[in-house]
């Protein structure tokens, strides 16, 4: 019988997170095989790499790092006729704001992730893998390097695995700490050495021109531990696990003002908002009631909790489902207008002002914007002054009318997806809050100079012109 010191809730369905503060438990390898570690590698290389490439496809497998694309269907777009080598890469990042749950697996389970590593590049031609940290993750770093030399030393990892002749080596690389890092395309520059600058795509699709311009599969670190549970159970079986093309688990990271905030491991579908908030996190705290969440990181849209949202059916007929209705899904949320992105619910009560919030994640995108494209680079600072602004109390009604337009000027018109994840939470706690934010503005304050630099300039003007 396993026992964990935070028993899971009884919705929870622990697949990934099997041995996340379980009692007993230790990464190390020994413990892992006690377990039935390995085994399910041991049947990956008995099996044809396609074949496992099929059963992935077959278990709607989705990535868990943020847009949710089909993970075999990915794999697949490995160009059939190239001869250059294939890399993998493992991307643990793990940057987005709210999101903290492959710190747990890294720490607690690194061969899990090794086992999934080793099949998935097994199935894709790999005989280089990289497990790519961020700079923040020096624990990790430490751990996943000691569970490869027990990995090698068992022949999972290296020449020959487990007699199949397939050989495969696995490397840790740790960034110097920056969000775009976790951006694919900016990790491939960065792990080349270089700076972060993200890649256009088209026609930069990793899978095709990667690391070193050979096809190269990114996939998150929770999406890698899947992959030996669907060559376990078998890509139909998997696919039973939550809803049609929303199967298996998902790890979800709740933040914020809720009794019980931490990581929950659900059936992907099977959960509404109601049920996570109130009956996985022991509601809202002492006296208060809750107002928004941003349901999967920071990018992703706040929704309020008193909306509601007109979808369609599969026949075309409308219905209408109340933000405490929503199905924690890919699909669902997307067509709420938000994003399942990386699993991180951040959850606000009515303590808190929306332009605080706002500010909040202003700073964070201000701060990491790489600098690469001009609406980014000088939109999410000048996005961050005027929220400074709304918090202090000196901003006029006119300048939220320019941080909208300075948001919709970022959105789509930027080298990567930075810019809708600086631009969509502005666009959206606007929209959702402008009563509440115009309230924290002051007609008084129109035209007047923000700072003491732009006060000297405007009397230099002045003068200047007089
Ligand atoms: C700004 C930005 C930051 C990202 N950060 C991460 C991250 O920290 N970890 C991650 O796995 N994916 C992150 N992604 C998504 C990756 O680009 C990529 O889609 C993902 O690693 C693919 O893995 P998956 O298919 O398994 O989800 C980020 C994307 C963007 C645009
Ligand atoms: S959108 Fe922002 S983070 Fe992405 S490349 Fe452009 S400047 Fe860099």
């Amino acid at each position: 019988m396993i026992t964990y010191t935070k028993p899971p809730h009884p919705r929870e369905y622990r697949l990934i997170f099997k041995n996340v503060d379980r009692v007993g438990w230790d990464p190390s390898i020994d413990c892992y095989l006690r377990d039935g570690g390995y085994q399910d590698l041991h049947k990956a290389v008995a099996m044809q790499p396609g074949n496992i490439t099929a059963e992935v496809k077959k278990s709607g497998l989705r990535g868990r790092g943020g847009a949710g694309f089909p993970t075999g269907m990915k794999w697949t777009f490995i160009p059939s006729n190239n001869t250059k080598p294939v890399y993998l890469i493992c991307n643990g990042d793990e940057s987005e704001p709210g999101t903290f749950k492959d710190r747990y697996i890294l720490h607690q389970d690194p061969h899990q992730l090794i086992e999934g590593m080793v099949i998935t590049a097994y199935a894709v031609g790999a005989h280089t893998a990289y497990i790519y940290l961020r700079e923040e993750f020096p624990a990790a770093a430490r751990i996943m390097e000691q569970a490869i030399r027990e990995a090698r030393d068992r022949n999972f990892v290296g020449n020959n695995v487990l007699g199949s002749g397939f050989d495969v080596e696995i490397y840790v690389h740790r960034g110097a700490g920056a969000y775009i890092c976790g951006e694919e395309t900016g990790l491939i520059e960065s792990l080349e050495g270089k700076r972060p600058y993200p890649r256009i795509k088209p026609p930069f699709f990793p899978a095709a021109l990667g690391l070193y311009m050979c096809p190269t599969i990114v996939n998150n670190v929770e999406t890698l531990c899947h992959v030996k549970h669907i060559v376990r159970m078998g890509g139909d079986a998997y696919a039973n696990l939550g809803v049609a093309r929303n199967t298996g688990t998902r790890i979800l990271c709740v933040s914020g003002d809720v009794m019980t905030p931490g990581y929950f491991e659900v059936e992907v579908g099977k959960l509404t908002l109601r049920e996570l908030l109130y009956d996985l996190c022991g509601g809202p705290k002492d006296g208060r009631a809750f107002k928004a969440v941003i349901p999967g990181g920071s990018s992703s849209k706040i929704l309020r909790c008193d909306e509601s949202f007109t979808l369609k059916n599969p026949d075309g007929s409308e219905r209408q489902l109340a933000f405490w209705d929503i199905p924690l899904d890919f699909d669902t949320l997307a067509a709420c207008g938000s994003m399942a992105g990386s699993g991180g619910v951040i959850v606000i009560d009515d303590s808190r002002k929306m332009s605080w919030v706002l500010n909040n994640l202003n700073a964070f995108y201000a701060h990491e914007s790489c600098g690469q494209c001009t609406p980014c680079r000088e939109g999410s600072a000048w996005m961050k002054k005027i929220s400074d602004r709304m918090v202090t109390g000196d901003a006029s009604p006119q300048d939220l009318a320019t941080l909208e337009s300075i948001a919709w000027q970022i959105d789509g018109r930027t080298v990567c997806a930075f810019g809708e994840a600086s631009s969509w939470p502005v666009e959206a706690i606007i929209a959702k809050f402008r009563d509440e934010l115009l309230a924290d503005t002051q007609a008084a304050n129109n035209g007047k100079p923000h700072n003491l630099e732009a006060k000297a300039q405007r009397l230099y003007l002045t003068h200047s012109s007089s």
